[in-house]
């Protein structure tokens, strides 16, 4: 895929860990400038550092994607500094604290939907202004196979996922004459620090993640990433509206 991307600008939220940072190097790799977006400025100094090493330009935007305004200073920014945005990646997402629906706190239903859902209408809205006025660009929304299929406990992360698969769909009929691609991804287990919390470190915790696994393994943030920069890049030109699993085989059960 080197040099699918060359000369386009990629935005990346929640690109200061895991399956977002894998995705800052890929879009780099494959030959784009990199934004990096996140709440976190400081685990966000490690991903720059890897964007510095792969030796394009990059930029830092702390940005809590929950919030209307930092959004729409993060594509203004964006648009001052390099003058377009060809492909973004919404990513940032939390998974809440386990409880079951009835026990669920209306606070923790607050948060998770607020970064998880609202963080990706507003992070759409404001991106897609910019590439309507362009005429062309790709978005990828982070789902999850929580967005395709039920996950007892997290009932306000499944919920923000379903509901980013409906609004990938609905952007994507929109904007598809405006040039304007849209999809998403569903990720299945992968190796990440919101594993490690989810598991708490519990050898038996992750072997039961672990046994609902068709091919038995985690998948690696890189294994995202590949598929996020193939579904930017012209080779999808044709692809729009879907939500595809990056899951070693979870959905086909
Ligand atoms: P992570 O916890 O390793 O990284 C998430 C990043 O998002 C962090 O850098 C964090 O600072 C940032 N972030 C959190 N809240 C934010 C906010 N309000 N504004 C801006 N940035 C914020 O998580 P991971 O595993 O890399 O997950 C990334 C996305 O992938 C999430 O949307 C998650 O739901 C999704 N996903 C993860 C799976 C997994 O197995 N790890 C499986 C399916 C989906």
């Amino acid at each position: 895929m080197a040099g699918s991307l060359d000369g386009r600008v990629a935005l990346v939220t929640g690109g200061a860990a895991g399956i977002g940072r894998a995705a800052t190097v890929a879009f780099a790799k494959a030959g784009a400038r990199v934004v990096v977006a996140d709440i976190n400025a400081e685990t966000a100094d490690e991903t720059m550092n890897l964007l510095r090493a792969c030796g394009g330009e990059s930029l830092f935007v702390r940005t809590d994607v929950s919030q209307p305004t930092q959004v729409e200073a993060l594509i203004a920014g964006v648009m001052e500094k390099f003058g377009r945005l060809d492909a973004a990646f919404n990513n940032a997402g939390i998974e809440g604290k386990r409880a079951r629906t009835a026990d669920s706190a209306d606070s923790e239903w607050d948060r998770v939907i607020a970064v998880n859902l609202t963080g990706v209408y507003l992070c759409m809205k404001h991106e897609l202004r910019a590439m309507v006025r362009a005429g062309r660009g790709a978005i990828v929304n982070n789902a999850s196979v929580a967005g395709q299929a039920g996950l007892s406990g997290h009932p306000a992360y499944v919920a923000s996922k379903h509901g980013i698969i409906g609004l990938t769909r609905t952007a994507a009929l929109e904007y598809a004459k405006a040039g304007i691609r849209v999809n998403a991804v569903c990720p299945g287990l992968i190796r990440t620090e919101m594993i490690d919390r989810l598991t708490g470190g519990v050898p038996e915790a992750l072997a039961g993640l672990l046994a609902t696994e068709p091919v038995g393994r985690m998948g690696v943030p890189e294994e995202v990433a590949s598929a996020v920069v193939w579904l930017c890049s012209d080779e999808a030109s044709f692809v729009t509206g879907h939500a595809m699993a990056v899951d070693g085989g979870y959905l086909a059960q």
